[in-house]
């Protein structure tokens, strides 16, 4: 193979055509799609490293190397249907290091950008997913990482802000759907979370060759909290011909309506406090009214997690999780829901985020069955979804306006997940639990 510009493209397409080759089986349905948004964004963060190689030109053969990992995840992206545009939090990653000039973008670079990348891939080989493939191009990585640290290092006072930067950037893609649903689909929450682990760990040891401090506990405390939610996970269900034609017949939106009259002494967030406290109850004992779905399948929450939802400010609606509400009384409960809607309301307002290309078919089961909503301030009696399948919450109770001694409680129930017998069977429970 001859030297220059023909030569380098030439023994690029060959081994990005030998690791194409690693792949063991093309991926289908679910993991066609999952695949085809990894892919994609892992192609997009090479091109980092594609400007690392051509910046530095100090780790030999490092040039050669990104354009034949962004060239073999470009093709692999085509392979499971086309390549998508980077999601935001990533695409803000990949500008904001094209934005920086100078040494210190160098190290930001090859040190940072590149010791994450390399965590990831490492992880990504071992799912059983794509593991010959990964594993070639990790090791690649692997000595770009190594060699990167004989480069120059930038003075402390310079590198420092750029690193504070990527941290939030780091944070920001920890939470992006768009990213990190395909990797769940293939490892599943538990390894993801040790995947975030290691990452805060090489970003730890980056930092600590250069010489400065790392901010690392939001994403060490997201990935805690996440593994413990993870515990949770919905158990997946075994499904009768009734409860596979009802996920063909019924739209995502086909609800079951039902309302009736209880009489009630108290108002406001006491009231609210006893039907979460009722709805929790019932769900406990009714492992039935448990039911959620995702992609067709039936799953059953493991423990009774209600969500209120409450306004974050004056018009923004949130979801809080109240888990453990079967075992407070109300007044419990109502403590419960201060301490919680007031924590929520503390942090920046979390926008569902888009989820294009049928995105949300990758979400996990929802933990939560059931959600209590508040209208009766308003004068309203139903309420509304949306029990969409981003959401994935099936039932939803609804408390109206107390008139005379008197409310109306409204129920909202997701046709796929339960029939005509379980709307009767919380209406029958919640007037007992409530009268
Ligand atoms: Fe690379
Ligand atoms: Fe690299």
């Amino acid at each position: 193979m001859g030297s220059g510009k023909a030569g380098f493209e030439a023994r690029v397409e060959q081994r990005v055509r030998a690791n194409l080759a690693l792949l063991e089986h093309e991926f289908t349905g679910y993991d066609r799609l999952a695949a085809r948004h990894m892919f994609s964004e892992f192609c997009h963060l090479e091109t980092i490293a594609v400007m690392a190689a051509e910046r530095g030109d100090a780790i030999p053969g490092q040039l050669e190397d990104e354009h034949v990992h962004h060239e073999t995840f470009r093709r692999l992206a085509d392979q499971h249907g086309g390549l998508v545009a980077p999601c935001e939090e990533v695409a803000r990653l990949i500008d904001y290091l094209t934005s920086l000039e100078g040494e210190a973008s160098l190290a930001a670079l090859n040190v940072t950008a590149e010791s994450w990348l390399e965590t990831v891939f490492d992880h990504v080989a071992g799912w059983g997913a794509c593991d010959a493939l990964m594993r070639a191009i990790e090791e690649d990585e692997e000595r770009h990482v190594h060699d990167a640290l004989d480069l120059a290092r930038p003075p402390a006072a310079e590198i420092e802000p750029i690193v504070r930067d990527l941290e939030r950037m780091l944070e920001a893609i920890a939470v992006a759907p768009a990213f990190m649903l395909p990797l769940i689909r293939f490892a599943g929450e538990q390894r993801v979370c040790a995947m975030g682990e290691a990452l805060c760990a090489a970003h730890e040891r980056a930092c600590a060759h250069l010489g400065i401090a790392s901010r690392t506990h939001r994403v060490r405390l997201l990935c805690r909290s996440q593994r413990i939610w993870s515990r949770r996970a919905p158990v997946p269900m075994e499904m009768t011909d009734w409860d596979r034609t009802k996920q063909r017949i019924y739209d995502r939106n086909a609800d079951m309506l039902l309302w009736f009259e209880i009489p009630t002494a108290v108002n406001g967030y006491r009231l609210q406090a006893q039907v979460v406290a009722a709805l929790a109850r019932i769900l406990q004992r009714e492992p039935r009214l448990r039911y959620v779905t995702r992609r067709g399948e039936l799953f059953r929450a493991q423990e009774p997690i209600i969500a209120m939802r409450a306004l974050y400010d004056d018009r923004a609606v949130m979801n809080v999780f109240l888990p453990g509400c079967h075992r407070l009384t109300w007044r419990g409960v109502l403590r419960q829901m201060n301490r919680r809607v007031k924590r929520a309301r503390a942090v920046e307002y979390h926008a569902m985020p888009p989820m294009p290309d049928d995105l949300d078919k990758l979400l996990p089961p929802s933990r939560v069955a059931a959600a209590v909503n508040f209208n009766g301030v308003h004068g309203g009696i139903g309420g509304t979804g949306p029990l969409s399948d981003v959401e994935g919450i099936p039932i939803l109770v609804t408390i109206g306006e107390v008139r005379a001694g008197r409310v109306t409680l409204t129920i909202l129930m997701d046709h796929r997940t339960h029939d005509g017998q379980d709307i009767g069977l919380l209406k029958r429970e919640l007037e007992r639990e409530l009268t």
